[in-house]
């Protein structure tokens, strides 16, 4: 696709940029025109990623800094860093997440307490000392990883479930409170199905990539699982002005699976 920078001059934080998704929508908002910060526990993953997109977009298109978003300080630190680095920030792509397996008398509350907060805690305090750049860079975007998993459950996925489905709300809240301070700052969660990254492995494990693909296709109505990019255009959209009437609401790519 030819670029058209849809995204010029904005400044974008991304947690669990060294991911599936993460580096997918990196890429796509870089090549769009905007400069990225990507953070993640994965600091040499994150180094990677930024380096593949400088080497096609230019020196100090994206920057890599190391982040455990279940850690307050280290979110202070981190947005402080891409702050200095890119001269601001205007849009937060919440997306660091971690996904968890087993029926609720089988999970343990270590996990669940893992999930719970690698999942949400990561989404309030990103947020929570994110705003104070996000207000001097308006307009700007929060852009909420939830899940298809926020709006739909399954029987052996409660962390999971519970999880994003308090995103989806939290995003929300997250909107009013911003348009009740007059602040030009939308706050909006995306709800993908299965996407092929990396977070899929849990399935994978156990009948490999082709048949596990093509099983959980299968429970889509278009028959296939997405490919990261499905997801990062709709990033793409939410990070730039053509979405600036759109807040507090979800955006679904889920191959149909709701629609059922
Ligand atoms: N892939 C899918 O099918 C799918 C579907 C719906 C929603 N999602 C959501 O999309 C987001 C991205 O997922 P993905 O598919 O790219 O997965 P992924 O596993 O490829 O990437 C997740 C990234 O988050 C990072 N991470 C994990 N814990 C962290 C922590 N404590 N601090 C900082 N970084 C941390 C990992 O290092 C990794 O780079 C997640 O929130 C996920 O729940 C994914």
């Amino acid at each position: 696709m030819t670029p058209n920078g849809r995204v010029a001059g904005k400044k974008v934080f991304i947690s669990g940029g060294a991911g599936g998704l993460g580096s997918a929508m990196a890429q796509m908002l870089a090549r769009e025109g905007a400069k990225v910060s990507l953070a993640d526990l994965d600091y040499d993953g994150a180094k990677a990623a930024a380096a593949a997109i400088d080497a096609v977009e230019g020196a100090g298109t994206a920057f890599a800094f190391p982040l455990d978003v279940t850690k307050e300080d280290q979110w202070i630190y981190a947005l402080e860093e891409a702050d200095a680095a890119m001269g601001g920030i205007s849009v937060l792509v919440n997306n660091a997440g971690v996904f968890g397996v087993g029926d609720i008398e089988q999970f343990a509350f270590e996990e669940w307490k893992r999930v719970m907060s690698v999942n949400v805690d990561s989404v309030f305090l990103g947020t929570k000392h994110a705003l104070k750049y996000l207000r001097q860079n308006q307009p700007g975007s929060i852009v909420n990883l939830s899940s298809i998993a926020g709006l739909i459950a399954a029987h052996n996925t409660p962390a999971y479930n519970a999880s994003k489905s308090a995103v989806w709300l939290l995003s929300k809240s997250i909107a009013l409170h911003c348009a009740k301070q007059g602040l030009d700052i939308r706050s909006n969660s995306i709800h993908p199905a299965f996407i092929d990254t990396p977070m899929l492995e849990a399935f994978r494990q156990r009948f490999g990539k082709a048949e596990t693909d093509a099983k959980l296709g299968r429970q889509l109505p278009l028959g296939h699982i997405g490919e990261p990019d499905d997801v990062a255009a709709a990033v793409l959209y939410l990070a730039s002005d053509e979405s600036r009437f759109m807040t507090g609401a979800e955006l679904k790519l889920d191959g149909g699976v709701s629609a059922m």
